[in-house]
């Protein structure tokens, strides 16, 4: 039988808070839930989970994964930005990360404009609501 496929989720700064934090951003569903409908949708796949509001704790989740994982579904919150210690990371291991965006950021403040990791990543999706969690996961298994 073949090696099931690897993916982590890996959430930043106050996505922890997502169903109670401006759900009229974010929307009204905490993450775990949506986290037990994507894992029933993809029973093939290992989908791990981790959430962190330290950028060191999101840096050291990159290295343990990612010399060994086959996909990461990379959502940093507000480092997305800010941080080249996370654009560094994800290019420090050879694993494919894609990133990804709740809101359409395109359409919100300039400062969510820029993404510094973007350059770093396969790909990025973005404004689709928790949805845009599903199709980072299709973009890695295509
Ligand atoms: C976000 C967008 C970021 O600008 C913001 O800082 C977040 C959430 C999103 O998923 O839409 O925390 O990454």
């Amino acid at each position: 039988m073949a090696e099931q496929r690897k993916i982590l989720i890996l959430n930043g700064p106050n996505l922890n808070l997502l169903g109670r934090r401006e759900p009229e951003v974010y929307g009204t569903e905490g993450f775990e839930p949506y986290l037990e409908r994507l894992k029933a949708r993809y029973p093939d796949v290992t989908l791990e989970y981790y959430q962190s509001n330290h950028e060191g704790g999101l840096i050291d989740k990159i290295h343990e994964v990612g010399f060994d994982y086959d996909g990461i579904v990379l959502n940093a919150g507000a480092y997305t930005h800010t941080s080249i210690a996370l654009h560094d990371a994800i290019r420090a291991v050879p694993c494919r990360v894609v990133e990804v965006h709740i809101s359409n950021v395109m359409q919100r403040e300039d400062f969510r404009h820029v993404s510094m990791i973007a350059p770093a990543c396969a790909g990025s999706i973005v404004g689709f609501g928790l949805d845009s969690y599903r199709l980072a996961i299709e973009a890695l298994l295509a």
